[in-house]
């Protein structure tokens, strides 16, 4: 390891001023860290403001995931979230890895000669790591993660000013991210306690009702139906805010695999067929199969998701037109990319409803009264998407209908079962 002594009796007056400069900047930085609690934005800060400060090429974030103790990518200049969730980095056999379990400073000159180097990351995001510092992100003495600094841009070996204000930058990330975590569970928590007082007020006085005595039968058999659709809704409730906290703290991790969407459409179409027959309701699937490299257990939830909102939200003997077309083709979205769409002939949502259609628990006042949900679907599908680096989008028109699109990415191999150009869907009788 080669590092450039210096220290203040070693420096110049020129590299003293510049050593004072890049103080202001980390406090400046430091302030900026503590303004924002947004996780993701505040990690991509991180990154930016590491490179800036060590003056090199790229920065990630690893963080250790609380639950499974796992190192994983979380922030990453030259990655994308897809990327990010398909590469799991060891614990023992890296230099990450090396960094969280010692809690110490590594410095590497030549990445390609440490036998802790875990090549595979180059090799999927066909990048070259020459050099890196790897600092351990320490928040009330325990690491939470590492914070790397790759590639110097002057090729020149490190000096202590680099690892001196990394490792500064390093603790005020972590606090910041402990922070971010923290004012996320908290908010959440408060929340989700509102929203289920709503079920356990209605089952509370369903009990209350059914202790009476001298209850007809008729009246006792409607509490209970009741009963049975409140204890439903906690249910599907308690399963959607696991799903979305775990969206929201980063902790979701996505299995990414290769397949044919029009597998799982099809799929997701057969699960809610009885839905849409006991309506009517017609469900087409339009466009020619491509290979996706996507969590398929997540993409269902979000196809599922917005299926069953064109069935729950659409007229009786409505229409449902499932799409899949290239960007290439539609030229709204990235060329790497495929769109799906979800369109139907329903009730529509209108201006002011759409830009919150997205946020948790936002139900549409006119359709609450007729139809049950938590709200939280669409905020799950949104962030399921993000978390692949997607992007997910709404057009609607009142009294026509609504169209939900998302991006997937399109896996690299050619589609090994072709399928057929069109598949229609109609209500079974
Ligand atoms: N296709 C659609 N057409 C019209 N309105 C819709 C459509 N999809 C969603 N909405 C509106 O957006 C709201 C939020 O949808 P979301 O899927 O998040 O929750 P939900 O369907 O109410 O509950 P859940 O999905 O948990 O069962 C819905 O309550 C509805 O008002
Ligand atoms: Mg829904």
């Amino acid at each position: 390891m080669t590092v450039q002594d210096n220290s203040p009796e070693s420096v110049s007056f020129d590299s003293y001023r510049q050593l004072l400069s890049r103080y202001e900047r980390l406090l400046e930085i430091s302030r900026q860290l503590n303004s924002t609690l947004d996780l993701g934005t505040l990690l991509n800060l991180i990154t930016g403001a590491a490179t800036e400060l060590t003056d090199t090429e790229e920065a990630s974030i690893l963080l250790i995931d609380p639950s499974s103790g796992e190192l994983r990518f979380e922030a990453a200049s030259n990655m994308t979230p897809g990327m990010m969730a398909a590469i799991p980095v060891p614990m023992s056999g890296s230099i990450g890895g090396w960094v969280a379990t010692h809690g110490e400073i590594l410095i590497v000159e030549d990445a390609s000669q440490d036998s802790r180097w875990f090549g595979n990351v180059d090799k999927t995001i066909q990048f070259e790591t020459r050099n890196l510092i790897a600092v351990p992100m320490k928040a009330h003495n325990r690491v939470i993660g590492v914070l790397e600094a790759v590639n110097r841009r002057d090729n020149q070996p490190w000096t202590k000013d680099h690892i001196n204000t990394l490792v500064a930058l390093a603790n005020q990330a972590a606090i910041a991210i402990q922070n971010t975590r923290l004012f996320q569970q908290s908010d959440f928590i408060a929340e989700m306690v509102h929203e289920l007082r709503t079920p356990l007020a209605a089952l509370r006085a369903s009990t209350a009702l059914l202790l009476r005595p001298k209850l007809p039968d008729d009246r006792r058999q409607d509490i209970i139906v009741t009963m049975q659709e409140e204890t439903e809704r906690l249910t599907a409730m308690t399963t959607a805010f696991l799903d979305l906290a775990r969206l929201e703290s980063g902790r979701t991790r996505l299995e990414m695999e290769v397949f044919g969407i029009f597998r799982l459409i099809a799929e997701c179409v057969e699960v809610v067929a009885p839905q849409a027959s006991e309506r009517g309701i017609q469900i087409e699937v339009i466009g020619e199969n491509h290979e996706t490299e996507a969590d398929w257990n997540k993409i269902k939830q979000v196809m599922l998701n917005l299926l069953t909102n064109a069935i729950k939200y659409n007229r009786e003997n409505g229409h449902i037109y499932c799409r899949v077309e290239l960007c290439e083709d539609t030229g709204d979205c990235s060329p790497e990319h495929m769109l799906l769409s979800v369109q139907d002939t329903g009730y529509g949502i209108s201006k002011e409803d759409q830009p919150h259609i997205f946020d948790k628990f936002y139900r549409v006042a006119d359709m609450a009264g007729y139809t049950t949900g938590t709200g939280l679907g669409l905020s799950i599908a949104f962030r399921i998407v993000q978390a692949h680096g997607c992007e997910m989008t709404v057009t609607s028109e009142v009294d026509v209908g609504t169209t939900f699109s998302f991006t997937l990415p399109l896996a690299e191999r050619a589609p090994e079962h072709p399928m057929p150009g069109s598949m229609e869907l109609t209500p079974r009788e």
